[in-house]
């Protein structure tokens, strides 16, 4: 069955990510591929739910909650949009998955890193991304055009109200993952404009592309 790619986009706040997969998505629609873009946490009716949930300032879950709840939108974005893309063939690009878990819950939080990878074994499935795009960028800059952009708001800045050293925790952990994956978890320099980034991101995905 699975001859899909699930490629997945990765990084800190505000490091472009969600611009890059819609590019991604274009240079593979462009090609006559078939494409589903999905996103965590949310990409079904359950885990957008959670999303608000887990946005919100006004809810304040302890890390182990907050693993909770990632991993229960997980398991149900697996089970009802990306192994069905797969089966059916198709490029699966998700902004965001698993490995979001062991930099953010594990790397930041301080979750016990081999905990977390437990549980995302189980929300996955035996999916396991194709390639992994880290894009990486100053935290300073990514921050401050995290925090600044419109879409940010009272009621979904949860994440990006952490200081600084929260953040640096999370860009430490994607680079110690790029160190112990190197073929799968790639880092992508995610300075200059979105063009330019873009022609970074379809040069560590070509070996998938026909
Ligand atoms: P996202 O929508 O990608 O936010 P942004 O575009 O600001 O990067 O993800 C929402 C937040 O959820 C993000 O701040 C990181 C957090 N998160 C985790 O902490 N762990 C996870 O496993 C996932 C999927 C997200």
């Amino acid at each position: 069955m699975s001859d899909g790619k699930l490629i997945t986009f990765e990084g800190i706040e505000g490091c472009g990510k969600t611009t890059q997969l819609r590019l991604l998505a274009r240079h593979l629609e462009d090609r006559s591929l078939a494409v589903v873009t999905t996103r965590e946490p949310g990409g079904t009716p359950l885990g957008e739910r959670v999303r608000d949930l887990l946005l919100d300032p006004r809810f304040g879950p302890v890390a182990v909650s907050e693993l909770f709840l990632l991993e229960a939108a997980r398991s149900q974005v697996v089970a009802e949009v990306i192994r069905p893309g797969l089966d059916a063939g198709a490029y699966v690009l998700s902004d965001r998955f698993a490995d979001s878990s062991v930099a953010y819950q594990a790397g930041a939080r301080g979750i016990d890193r081999a905990a977390v990878e437990r549980l995302n074994t189980l929300a996955c499935a035996g999916v396991v991304p194709d390639r992994t795009l880290v894009f990486d960028l100053d935290v300073e800059l990514a921050l401050a055009r995290a925090r600044y952009r419109p879409s940010t708001t009272a009621d979904n800045r949860r994440f990006e109200d952490e200081a600084i050293g929260f953040h640096r925790a999370v860009a430490a952990a994607y680079h110690d993952l790029a160190r112990r994956e190197p073929h799968r978890v790639v880092l992508v320099d995610a300075r200059g404009t979105a063009e330019e980034v873009h022609a970074r991101a379809v040069a560590a995905v070509g070996d998938l592309i026909p």
